[in-house]
């Protein structure tokens, strides 16, 4: 099985404008594919490549341009910084899990499997989803539920949840899939799991939060007419990046200068969201959620 398509390839490498001898970083480089597309564009130019997961590494590319670093992407500068680099041309950020975590039941992502509660893309990491479920109180859980799943009625989800941990630790996927199944309508049960797993993802690897700092820092590595090209994969992140491209700030809060005019690092390439065209949805159904937004810095 394929480590993971790239979703929206053509699209996103269009939108880095790529100059063969600049440098450039894909902050979440899976199963390379993006990456591998870059290294084609570049002669002399430089890629470094993020990503957390370790079974990632496995999909290192041997080319004497490219580098893979092994970090959350919430670091990257640092490690610019290490390597010698201040500013680049271009960065790419594909975000959220690869279809090899939706498809490795060990890691506990998909409730189509089995599988432990883990759900983390570090594995290193403390924080999983059997921690989340298990300790977060009531409150919390369903702070979690409403805000990353958009889940109406997180309340009851939670204490469900709370009621049923009480007599012993809820351990697996299939243990919380069998809980909450029956507090959905059968039509709408898997899209409302689905809802609720990707909310507990989130939490799990502070997705939010590592977004917006890497927004932030992207902001500050990008030279002049740098290029910042971003794939979301839910309504939460998109607003994100909408709001941050078209405002410099993450409420999309417009701020304006002394002559009226609006004061955001970026100017929005794309003006309306890119998606994936019919041929890419018909070989890829995981690219349906795909939301591309592509700013030039100024
Ligand atoms: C959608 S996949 C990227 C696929 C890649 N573009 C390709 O063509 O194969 C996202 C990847 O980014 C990694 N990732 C997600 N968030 C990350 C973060 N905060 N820091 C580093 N890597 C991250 C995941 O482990 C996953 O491998």
């Amino acid at each position: 099985m394929a480590y993971h398509v790239p979703v929206l390839l053509r699209e996103s490498i269009e939108g880095l404008e790529i100059k063969p001898n600049g440098t450039y970083v894909d902050l979440t480089f899976g199963g390379g594919g993006h990456s591998t597309e870059i290294l084609k564009h570049l002669k002399k130019g430089k890629l470094f490549a993020f990503d957390q997961d370790e079974e990632a590494l496995r999909n290192a590319i041997d080319d004497k341009r490219f580098t893979l670093i092994r970090s959350n992407f919430r670091f990257f500068r640092n490690f610019l910084r290490y390597h010698g680099i201040e500013t680049v041309d271009g960065i790419l950020a594909d975000l959220g899990v690869s279809s090899h975590h939706f498809d490795s039941p060990e890691r506990g992502f998909s409730f189509r499997f089995e599988g432990p509660l883990d759900m983390r893309m570090n594995q290193k990491q403390k924080l999983s989803a059997k921690h989340v479920v298990n300790t977060y109180s009531l409150e919390d859980l369903a702070n979690v539920l409403t805000q990353y799943g958009e889940l109406q009625g997180a309340r009851r989800l939670a204490g469900a949840i709370c009621k049923s941990r009480e007599g012993k630790a809820i351990e697996t996927v299939e243990q919380l899939f069998e809980l909450l199944k029956p507090m959905f309508p059968s039509a709408i049960q898997n899209k409302m799991l689905a809802q609720v797993f990707q909310a507990i993802r989130i939490e799990v690897n502070q997705e939010m939060d590592v977004l917006k700092q890497m927004l932030t820092n992207a902001t500050k590595a990008l030279k002049k007419d740098g290029r910042l090209v971003v794939i979301s994969y839910h309504s939460l992140e998109d607003r994100l990046v909408k709001n941050y491209f078209r405002s410099g700030n993450f409420e999309g809060d417009l701020d304006k200068d002394f002559y009226g005019n609006i004061t955001s690092p970026y100017e929005q390439i794309n003006k309306k969201v890119i998606v994936p065209n019919p041929d890419e949805l018909k070989i890829n159904t995981r690219a349906r959620s795909a939301k591309l937004r592509i700013g030039r810095k100024l």
